[in-house]
């Protein structure tokens, strides 16, 4: 029986684990355990994924919590190595361990797995952004440097590793594994009265989701950005699921009254996974600093005004329905002027994003 430990923490990591999970849970001789860090505790940012998306309660709860980069780090390194060490000493030790993403449990369980010898597999290897700003960046760097499997979702990534100097022997171009999850629910998620609750007519609406410090944490940047949006909302109306810290800054910056001016403009809770695709799947427009929501955007070729700098996920604008906007509002106003005069650039799904990424991974963690 070959043991496979497979790590969740945050929002973004559990509709990539729930395809793999169910994977492996088909493959004969495997048994799965799945560890959830709780980097991500709130029912809007997690236990609405495990319900909509079917993924059992975890086998094991960390329960680390929020707290500064070091000490959540910290927190999630001492647990995974107490659980692995503890699953060493009994007659059924981890064989392998599974961590997908970029957030601060991907490579704090990494680190932790490594150390007490059990092989990692990384589930979205080689993406880089090449801004070292970004705390993701550091993690992407730090999990690959020390995994064992690197499985990549886009050509960029394999090149970036094979540039790295890693044993490319390692490397495996599996596609998309989050687009799996959006290709199994998007139906489901269209069939929702999502849009009648909120009074939106499909593809007449844009959706936004901005939590980045680069856009939140400066006061500036983010009221010249509200302000583009409260504009643009008197012709298109837009919804905005606000993550909480996105929330605070608001309030801090005092900023609610702005959006307050913008009746078309509607603050809503996280949503969960089928929701927020029933919203994104039906949008005329995304603007987003969201990793996971570019490719998606692009995988359902909806525009996706990206407002970051650079992106570690280049097919999105190379090929898909990305444009990399920065915080810019100029910018922002300007190419929401394009969709709406609908001159925005054409765009296609890549390759690999197929609903089967899953399928290749698992294939490749039992071999
Ligand atoms: C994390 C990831 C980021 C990902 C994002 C998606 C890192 C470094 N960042 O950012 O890559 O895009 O998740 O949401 O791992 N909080 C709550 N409830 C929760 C969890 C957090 O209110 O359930 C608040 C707390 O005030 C916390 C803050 O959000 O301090 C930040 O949470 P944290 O997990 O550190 O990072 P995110 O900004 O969510």
């Amino acid at each position: 029986m070959q043991r496979i430990a497979i790590v969740a923490g945050a929002r973004p990591n559990f509709m990539k684990i729930a395809p793999i999970l169910r994977e492996l849970d088909k493959t004969a001789g495997v048994a799965t355990t799945l560890i959830h860090t709780g980097q991500h505790y709130d029912k809007n940012l997690s236990d609405v994924f495990f319900e909509e998306l079917g993924i059992r309660q975890p086998d094991i709860a960390l329960k680390v919590g929020s707290g500064s980069h070091a000490e959540q780090t910290a927190d999630v390194m001492k647990a995974i190595e107490k659980t692995l060490v503890e699953a060493a000493a009994t007659s059924s030790p981890f064989d392998r361990l599974v961590v997908v993403g970029d957030v601060n449990s991907t490579m704090a369980a990494a680190i932790a797995a490594t150390k007490v010898h059990v092989p990692v597999a990384h589930v979205e290897a080689g993406l880089r952004s090449f801004d070292r700003s970004m705390p993701e960046e550091i993690n992407r760097l730090l999990t690959d440097s020390i995994s064992d499997m690197l499985l990549c979702s886009e050509p960029a990534g394999v090149e970036n590793l094979r540039r790295e100097g890693h044993d490319m022997s390692r490397v495996h171009l599996v596609g998309n594994v989050m687009i799996d999850t959006l290709m199994s629910q998007v139906e489901r998620a269209r069939s929702r009265d999502t849009l009648e609750r909120l009074s939106l007519d499909a593809g007449e609406y844009g959706v936004v989701t901005l939590h980045r410090p680069s856009n939140v944490d400066d006061r500036e940047t983010l009221a010249g950005l509200l302000q583009v949006l409260v504009e643009i909302s008197a012709r298109v109306p837009l919804v905005f699921p606000i993550h909480p810290r996105t929330r605070a800054r608001v309030e801090a910056f005092q900023l609610t009254e702005l959006l307050s001016t913008a009746p078309r403009l509607q603050l809503l809770e996280p949503q969960g996974y089928v929701d927020f695709l029933c919203l994104t799947s039906q949008a005329k427009v995304i603007v987003t600093d969201s990793g996971g929501l570019q490719e998606e955007s692009t995988a359902l070729g909806i525009p996706c005004l990206t407002m970051r700098a650079n992106t570690e996920r280049p097919i999105t604008c190379e090929e898909g329905s990305g444009t990399l906007i920065g915080s810019s509002a100029p910018q922002l106003r300007a190419q929401l002027e394009r969709v709406i005069a609908g001159q925005y650039k054409p765009s296609q799904c890549p390759e690999l994003w197929d609903g089967k990424a899953a399928v290749r991974i698992a294939q490749l963690l039992v071999t």
